[in-house]
């Protein structure tokens, strides 16, 4: 990690890179000076180029890929959140080369302690479950993986995804106690999984965000 400048440069590797919030947090680490390592299965979706981008292709099922990738990185950003093989596959190559930060998405239907009932997340959470069993499945799996490993992680749970807005403040806190909406905008998923770069607050813990 090199420091400059009063900020911090970091070399920080993103999975799930070519999607709409993959995307949008390569620009801003780019923008803010970092050096950023994009895993693609389908590398030509990146369709930018920058002198601190590398991309690496592969799929979460190629070991040597995902080692290659996090490999001497500060930092790991997870954007898939449903495909636990793979996120097993991340875990256990930052355990062998030692690194430590993993910020990953996770969704609303994943529960933490801190939550208490809530009426409209378990009306979301039963239509989900009614018809993608298999996604809230592996969002319980990949979770479950995360907390189980030794690593300062920080799981982002998120409800429904929308491509308009941006807030100049992303509410976080546990669902059941009013701190929290229903609605996030790609951009404000994307600048909350910046911050947690740099910030330890959430280490260990699964925060639930809202715009
Ligand atoms: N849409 C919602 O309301 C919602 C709600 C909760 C959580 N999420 C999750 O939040 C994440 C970010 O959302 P988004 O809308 O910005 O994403 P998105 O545009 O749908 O992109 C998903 C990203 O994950 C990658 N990915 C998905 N399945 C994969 C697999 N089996 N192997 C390798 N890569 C895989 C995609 O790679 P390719 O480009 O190669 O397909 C892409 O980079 C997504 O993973 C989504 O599932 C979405």
């Amino acid at each position: 990690m090199l420091i400059n400048d009063g900020g911090i440069e970091m070399r920080v590797t993103v999975f799930g890179a070519t999607g709409r919030t993959g995307r949008l947090f390569i620009k801003k680490a780019l923008l803010k000076g970092h050096e950023v390592v994009a895993f693609a299965r389908s590398p030509e979706k990146i369709t930018f180029q920058h002198e601190r981008l590398t991309i690496i292709k592969g799929t979460l099922s190629d070991i040597d890929a995902i080692e290659k990738a996090v490999k001497d990185t500060d930092a790991v950003i997870e954007l898939i959140g449903a495909v636990s093989e793979g996120t097993a596959n991340i875990v256990a190559a930052m355990q062998k080369h030692n690194v430590r930060r993993l910020i990953a998405l996770s969704a609303i239907s994943h529960q933490d302690a801190l939550d208490k009932r809530d009426f409209q997340r378990a009306l979301i959470n039963g239509i989900v479950k009614l018809t993608m069993p298999k996604l809230v499945k592996e969002v319980s799996k990949a979770a479950a993986i995360i907390r189980e490993s030794e690593l300062d992680w920080t799981l982002v749970r998120v409800p429904s995804l929308k491509d308009n807005g941006s807030s100049s403040y992303v509410k976080v806190g546990s669902y059941g106690r009013g701190e929290v909406g229903f609605q996030l905008s790609r951009a404000d998923l994307s600048q909350f999984m910046y911050e947690q770069l740099t910030d330890q607050k959430y280490i260990r813990q699964a925060p639930a965000i809202s715009s």
